[in-house]
């Protein structure tokens, strides 16, 4: 089996799972952590590239808000027992897609390859910006989440936000317990660079949602 052969499966693989999703977790989110994945490596001189490529297509098949874990990381295993890859590129396969995950923090303190911290950082990357923005309205939306939360509480100075532990679950809450992070969490000197971008555009667009949803005149 060729590497274009091995990929061709991955796909298939990928596109069965996530073809019905309607969470952010859909086809087109994987090719564009696929897309961006492979850009990074090549700035970054990284070369494995069969391993970058092969963790950004299967890196959403096992999340525990999509799936049952154990269940998908067995399976996981047995399809890339199939690719006839080296044991250890196996294994290096599904130790990134197990600790990529943001998991409310609590992977960050666990070590990856460069390969694993390019396709993670593409993944964060994907979180943030116009399509990080779309990806937590239509999650909020799927899950039965407002936008933001109904009250009468004053206009608040977003800049000095610290208490969002407090608020009830809402897309707007996301924003300040994950995405707003996520910039100073990039491992890559090019994912970085893009993040800076994409960051400023979330402050932008969250000052103009409150200026919305607290509208004086
Ligand atoms: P990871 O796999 O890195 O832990 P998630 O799958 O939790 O990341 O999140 C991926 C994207 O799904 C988020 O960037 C966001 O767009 C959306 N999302 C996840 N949790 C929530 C939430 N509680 N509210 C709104 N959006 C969410
Ligand atoms: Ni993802």
């Amino acid at each position: 089996m060729n590497n274009e052969e091995r990929l061709s499966l991955a796909y298939d693989y990928m596109h069965d799972f996530h073809k019905k999703d309607a969470t952010g977790h859909d086809v087109a989110h994987v090719n564009r952590v696929l897309h961006l994945a492979t850009y990074i490596a090549q700035c970054e001189g990284v070369t494995d590239l069969l391993t970058i490529k092969l963790a950004s297509l299967l890196h959403d098949t096992v999340d525990h808000k999509l799936t049952d874990v154990d269940q998908a990381m067995q399976r996981l295993t047995l399809f890339l027992q199939k690719l006839n890859l080296p044991e250890e590129q196996q294994l290096h396969i599904l130790h990134i897609i197990q600790y990529m995950s943001y998991s409310n923090g609590n992977n960050n303190a666990i070590d990856l390859s460069i390969e694993g911290q390019i396709v993670r950082d593409a993944d964060r990357l994907d979180a943030i910006g116009a399509i990080g923005i779309a990806r937590t309205f239509q999650f909020a939306g799927h899950f039965g989440e407002p936008m933001w939360i109904e009250n009468d509480t004053q206009p608040i100075d977003n800049n000095t936000i610290t208490h969002y532990d407090d608020w009830a679950p809402s897309a707007v809450k996301h924003f300040y317990e994950k995405l707003f992070k996520l910039k100073d969490l990039m491992h890559t000197p090019t994912a970085k660079q893009l993040a800076e971008q994409r960051h400023q555009f979330m402050c932008h667009y969250i000052n103009q949602f409150f200026d919305e949803w607290y509208f004086e005149h």
